[in-house]
């Protein structure tokens, strides 16, 4: 069985004041945890049990909207929490700066326009920061797709995620989406951000 759900690296109260506690256990094991067992229980017993997901989403379009939307539930929380940290916020530094400044003009440029994507994701959704063929791109998507499927808009491989379904904020901010999208930045893991861009170039993404 390749398919394994994973500890949330941190506390559900790590994020406090930023995110709150009861949204994070919510989130995390109610939420994350139900896209995970649908998941499971829409491949049991058919080889995509052990097929990596990258492989199931780059032919998602063949698949079943179950394993599609749980998939993706499944794919994109993990991101999510990874890309999150009691110590995130700032700015990135090194190459990933760099790209940053070279393909959005500034930091504050790349913060706005992704800001941007995240408040006009139409209903439910995720932003994305991905690297396609070596370039940084924003992304947004609808439910729980993610621009490693084939039926994706913008595709590549994700390399930060912000996850803006009400779910991920309604406690705390109830319908204000820009205040939770103001919030996250204090939180982002620069340095797993950073990971997941040198492992996207060595990958040849
Ligand atoms: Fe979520």
């Amino acid at each position: 069985m390749s398919h394994t759900f994973p500890d949330l690296p941190y506390a559900y109260d790590a994020l406090e004041p930023y995110i709150d506690a009861k949204t994070m256990e919510v989130h995390y094991s109610k939420h994350h945890r139900t896209y995970f067992d649908k998941f499971i229980a829409a491949i049991k017993g058919s080889e995509l049990e052990n097929t990596q997901l990258t492989e199931i989403f780059a032919n998602i379009s063949q698949h079943s909207p179950a394993i599609r939307n749980n998939g993706g539930g499944y794919y994109n929380h993990v991101l999510y929490w990874n890309c999150m940290s009691p110590n995130g916020g700032g700015a990135p530094s090194g190459d990933l700066n760099e790209a940053i400044i070279n393909t959005f003009g500034s930091f504050d440029e790349f913060q706005q326009l992704f800001t941007d994507a995240a408040i006009n994701t139409f209903g439910s959704g995720f932003a994305w920061l991905v690297v396609n063929n070596g370039e940084l791109k924003i992304a947004s998507t609808s439910n729980q797709d993610n621009p490693l499927m084939d039926v994706a808009g913008v595709q590549g491989e994700p390399i930060l995620a912000l996850d803006v379904w009400e779910h991920a904020y309604y406690i705390s901010y109830q319908n204000r989406r820009p205040d939770y999208i103001e919030a996250w930045w204090n939180v982002v893991d620069w340095n797993t951000v950073s990971e997941n861009y040198a492992a996207a170039l060595a990958q040849g993404r």
